[in-house]
């Protein structure tokens, strides 16, 4: 990565460190978390700062609220589960994220000591990226760290605008996802393979553009197979069909013919008489599924098929599950494939947060490389777009005092 980091700091003891993250988990209708990974993601640059004697002003966003009237989208549990993941740290939070009494708490605030700010995003300035607003933010700062990987294709101002009035760097955790998704699009081990599920091929359309530049093979399957099947003229009853989509599957097939990428889609499918773990199931090829059937997962000469190529792999990069990996009967193609994947050796990578649901809910989260903590950051990071809240950090080699 090409941009200073929080190492780059002279001495930030006694400084005012604005720290973005992105602390937006998901929560159960009564406001508990249900999934605490990017709050624990998010710990190894709060840690250093706190160490280095650091005051750290904490900012994110929850949800999408509109005003400060949505207060479902407080911030407060995870203040909560910060004070129980840093139980010596002294941890506060704001009831606000500007204002005098912001003002006065980081006037108060420690070295070593942390403010969370209440959800930015109850600003509506916030996503406008308005400049005043970007500037409020910045006057409680002496330095700006964004650490906010998942929500850094957002040019907001507490991301983009507020790096134009303080010296600005980023946290380890965009450092480490910027390092290992960018080298496995520009310079991976070879061969790349590129797993591509999920339900609905418009999902995917900049991906498969992207990673059909720089893949040797891309394996798809989920939702996606139903899709190119029909297109290569299948019959798929009752299966999610993407039909905007045919023309652009039948594109994907002539594009990666000339580019020389080994395009392998879905060969057989678990189908079923209806979407409930008790319908009746049976395997038959992807082209031919009946009609009153739909497709719910691979086969297993699919799952041997993507086997095959996922053994030979340098680098593999996995965005979207197999299947309906929700319900039991239909989990073994993602799951098989998730295992294919971690015995490999190769450097694996996982994006987008439907396939990151499928391998924390098999408990294999952390064998992985990478799994990225942004959704739709990492698949437009892997469409090869640049963010503009990553490009305005400053270079390398440089250091701030
Ligand atoms: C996410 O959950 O993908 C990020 O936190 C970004 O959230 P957003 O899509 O609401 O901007």
């Amino acid at each position: 990565m090409d941009k200073a980091t929080i190492r780059d700091f002279a001495n930030v003891k006694g400084k005012r460190v604005f720290l973005r993250s992105d602390l937006n988990v998901s929560q159960d209708k009564d406001g508990n978390i249900t999934d605490d990974t990017r709050i624990r993601a998010s710990l190894d640059t709060i840690r250093y700062l706190v160490d280095k004697g650091a005051r750290v002003i904490l900012c994110s966003h929850l949800g999408r609220p509109k005003t400060k009237a949505d207060t479902q989208y407080t911030l407060k549990p995870v203040h909560e589960r910060l004070c129980e993941l840093l139980p010596n740290v002294k941890v506060l939070m704001a009831p606000d994220c500007i204002g005098s009494e912001v003002e006065k708490m980081v006037s108060e605030l420690g070295d070593g000591q942390i403010l969370l700010l209440e959800n930015i995003r109850f600003y509506a300035e916030e996503p406008e990226n308005d400049p005043a607003f970007a500037k409020k933010l910045s006057q409680l700062a002496d330095y700006y760290v964004n650490d906010a990987f998942g929500v850094s294709h957002r040019a907001h101002a507490s991301l983009e605008g507020i790096t134009k009035y303080l010296p600005s760097v980023a946290g380890f955790l965009m450092e480490k996802e910027i390092k290992i998704l960018g080298e496995a699009i520009s310079n991976p081990r070879r061969p790349l393979t590129v797993i591509i599920g999920g339900k609905k091929v418009s999902d995917k359309i900049g991906v498969i553009d992207g990673l059909l530049k720089v893949a040797n093979t891309i394996l798809i399957g989920g939702g996606l197979g139903y899709t190119f099947a029909k297109a290569a003229g299948g019959e798929v009853g009752d299966s999610i069909v993407d039909e905007e989509s045919i023309e652009y599957c039948k594109q994907v097939v002539k594009e990666a013919k000339k580019l020389g990428v080994t395009l392998v889609t879905s060969l057989d499918s678990v189908i079923a008489d209806g979407f409930s773990n008790d319908a009746h199931t049976m395997i038959v090829q992807t082209t031919k599924i009946p009609a009153g059937w739909e497709g719910l997962d691979i086969g297993e000469k699919t799952i041997d098929e993507f086997k095959k190529h996922i053994a030979k792999s340098g680098t593999i990069i996995w965005c979207g599950p197999l299947g309906v990996f929700e319900m039991e009967k239909f989990a073994n193609g993602t799951k098989q494939i998730a295992n294919a994947i971690l015995e490999s050796g190769a450097v694996t990578i996982i994006g987008g947060g439907d396939s990151v649901a499928a391998v924390t809910k098999f408990g294999l989260a952390s064998k992985f490389t990478l799994v990225s903590t942004g959704g739709g950051a990492s698949l437009e990071f892997l469409e090869g777009k640049k963010f503009a809240s990553v490009e305005a950090l400053l270079g390398k080699n440089v250091k701030i005092s």
